[in-house]
């Protein structure tokens, strides 16, 4: 194996970096040089020209990682709704909604950014959320959604109200909670009883036939939504099969469901080796369809991360490097605001230099981390990477789902800009914030 294939420290070939990342072979006078680019565009140029720390997103990843889902469920009716969550940026949504895609939202901001995306997707957008205000039931029947996603009974009382008030139909699923586990980080697990989400299966009947008696309601299906960054398939599977049941016995009852909406939740791999997508995709709509097979239904999806996921890059600059008795630490000029995904859940990203120099094969074993003051800014602990050097650049993998969406001002740090590359065309889709936003809305 030649020694550009274990820079991290374990095997790798770069065919196995996330679609829309590859290193390419340039020549230089020291010597042949590993480049990451995304595209057909050199990370290096991005940085030098807009600046780092940046997001950058492959669009013929986010395309392809929405066909993946597209031909693994084409046997069967179903609308794509992309969780608007993972990835908000307009400039997404827009490339989504071309491809056919609908929504969804959890509250009005992200309704309304749908609808800016593409003005005529509301009928394909559906409305989740534990906490959903009138206010936002209000715009989104006006808006004239799909579907609301009602989480509990005051939910269902109060959407009533709203759409009686307008003289409005209110097309709603509830959201049942199918008690199965499923093994992800505790913060992002959805599926039990014991967390805040949907309704219990068994409580759900008497809600469906409370919901048949209001006028402006029209029961129309069933959702749950398990979890997210589950990478085994059988829960899924698991939740349909109870939500097969449920759709039999409402029919029995003279309820017309009509959606089942499955909710997102499929992970991806943050580490390598990483799977086969498509296989993988195929697997997950194989469990999920299965369970519903001769019900004659039209599915719902929700996925975000496993779309946008591995379609988008933080690229940072190395500021410093220190050593403080045996610890080495390399200090780069991103930081917790602009992912928290280490901090929050201890998720585990790849970090690569994005140059890499074949004739270097030295590693040291680093933290990475970000300037703002608190421990729990870092990227990755004791990692092994290619000794780096101050100046150089690092891209953090798969953070195109909730990276930026998560990003904060905090330490008054300007939030990054992204980039959507497609091919060879660079377009800045969010400029990078400046000082002054910072505090514009203070008076
Ligand atoms: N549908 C509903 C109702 C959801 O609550 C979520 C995610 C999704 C769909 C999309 O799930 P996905 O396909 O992206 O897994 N901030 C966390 C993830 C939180 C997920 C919240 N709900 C993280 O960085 O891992």
């Amino acid at each position: 194996m030649s020694p550009r294939n274990q820079v991290l420290g374990h095997s790798y070939s770069w065919f196995e970096r996330p679609p829309g990342f590859v290193f390419r072979k340039q020549r230089t006078r020291g010597g042949a040089n590993l480049i990451l680019r995304c595209d057909d565009v050199l990370l290096p140029t991005l940085a030098e020209r807009y600046g780092t720390p940046l997001y950058v997103y492959s669009a013929t990843a986010i395309r392809e990682g929405l066909k993946v889902f597209q031909t693994a469920f084409r046997d069967v009716l179903h609308t794509i709704c992309y969780s608007v969550k993972a990835n908000s940026n307009l400039s997404i949504l827009r490339l989504l909604a071309k491809e056919g895609c609908g929504f969804d939202v959890v509250s009005a901001g992200e309704l309304e950014r749908a609808l800016a995306a593409d003005s005529t997707v509301a009928r394909r957008v559906v409305f989740s959320g534990v906490g959903k205000s009138r206010d936002e039931m209000t715009a989104a029947l006006k808006a004239g959604i799909l579907i609301f996603n009602v989480e509990s009974e005051s939910e269902l009382l109060l959407l009533a109200e709203c759409a009686a008030q307008q003289r409005k139909m209110a097309r709603m699923a509830l959201r049942v909670n199918p008690d199965v586990a499923a093994d992800t980080h505790p913060y992002i697990a959805t599926g039990l009883r014991k967390h805040k989400f949907g309704v219990p299966t068994g409580a759900a009947r008497r809600l469906y036939a409370m919901a048949a008696k209001s006028r402006y309601l029209k029961i129309a299906g069933v959702s749950v939504h398990i979890g997210s960054q589950i990478t085994e398939t059988a829960p899924f599977g698991e939740a349909m099969m109870r939500v097969a049941d449920l759709v039999r016995a409402l029919r029995a009852e003279g309820h017309a469901i009509e959606y089942v909406d499955v909710g997102g939740g499929l992970g991806i791999e943050y580490q390598q080796p990483r799977n086969n997508f498509v296989e993988y995709v195929a697997n997950y709509a194989r469990a999920v369809i299965e369970p519903l097979r001769g019900l004659n239904l039209h599915l719902l999806l929700e996925p975000g991360r496993s779309i946008v996921g591995p379609a988008g890059v933080l690229l940072t600059s190395v500021l410093y490097k220190k050593q403080n008795d045996g610890k080495r630490f390399v200090i780069v000029d991103a930081a917790m605001n602009d992912l928290i995904r280490p901090a929050l859940y201890r998720a585990y990203h790849e970090i690569t230099p994005v140059v890499q120099r074949q004739n270097s094969s030295r590693e040291e074993t680093v933290d990475v981390v970000g300037p703002v003051c608190e421990s729990g800014d870092f990227f990755a602990r004791d990692r092994n990477l290619p000794e780096v050097e101050e100046g150089d650049l690092l891209a953090i993998l798969d953070t195109g789902a909730y990276g930026m969406v998560l990003a904060s001002n905090y330490n008054t740090r300007p939030r990054p800009a992204e980039l959507l590359v497609s091919g060879k065309s660079v377009k800045i889709v969010r400029r990078r914030e400046k000082l002054r936003d910072l505090y514009a809305a203070e008076l």
